[in-house]
């Protein structure tokens, strides 16, 4: 199982502080039966060049394997595997952004996009098309369920209509109120995926694999192996548009 958006990095953002930290929900995330984890640090570009975030990422990354190197072997064997990538916040004119190539999720020409909690302008949809017409990157929504209720209506339907794969944060699955409204739309047949979208050990922690046995038990193991394999095929798969 993979978990495609994690702020496990250490000190690259407001997830994980430090190294312990981070190696601490590695071995949540392998305990719940991920095996495969993306690291995907915020990336704004009004603040930082994408020069700079590469190499704090290159940075926390090596911080990270060298602490794992030293681990005992029986307890590297029980980490996942890692692979890099980034959650980039929306910027204007996103088909032009070059930088995308160096954000992607793994070796894949998808990456996990963050959209604005300001309301949502009517050329935001259209520069997602025009992105989608260059044909070289697709993006993956990131936790739509945060914009539920931010954003109207309209606007997510038509977001929805764009076709590109949505992430749900594994949250929603696990709280009785969000629930409900999280399998109706996991109904609709989209091309939604879940992650968990960690930040710490205890506040917003590694929770995907209790969201999968939930969704299993709603609507039962086919359709839970189905959003599972989407987020491996989105992390990893070169896609031609
Ligand atoms: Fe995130």
């Amino acid at each position: 199982m993979t978990d495609l958006h994690t702020h496990i990095l250490p000190g690259m953002d407001d997830g994980a502080r430090d190294v312990e930290t981070s190696l601490e929900m590695l071995r949540m995330e392998w305990d719940q039966g991920v095996d495969r984890v993306i690291f995907t640090p915020h990336f704004y570009r009004e603040e930082e060049d994408v020069s700079s975030f590469l190499c704090r990422r290159r940075q926390a990354l090596s911080r990270l394997e060298q602490a794992a190197s030293q681990l005992p072997a029986r307890e590297r064997a029980v980490l996942p595997r890692w692979e890099l990538g980034a959650e980039v916040a929306w910027m204007p004119n996103l088909a032009d952004r070059e930088e995308l190539k160096d954000l992607c999720l793994g070796q894949s020409n998808y990456f996990l996009l963050e959209l604005p909690f300001t309301p949502w302008r009517d050329q935001m949809i259209s520069q997602l098309y025009d992105l989608l017409g260059r044909g070289r990157f697709i993006p993956v929504i990131a936790h739509l369920d945060r914009y539920w209720d931010r954003q109207r209506k309209e606007q997510i339907e038509q977001l929805l209509r764009l076709g590109v794969p949505i992430q749900l944060s594994a949250n929603i699955l696990l709280k009785f109120f969000s629930r409900r409204k999280a399998l109706r739309m996991l109904q609709r047949g989209q091309i939604f995926l879940l992650a968990s979208d960690c930040h710490s050990l205890h506040h917003r922690p590694p929770n995907l694999g209790p969201a999968v046995k939930v969704l299993a038990r709603q609507l039962g193991w086919r359709q839970a192996r189905l959003l599972c394999r989407r987020a491996e095929d989105v992390s990893s798969k070169r896609e031609e548009l």
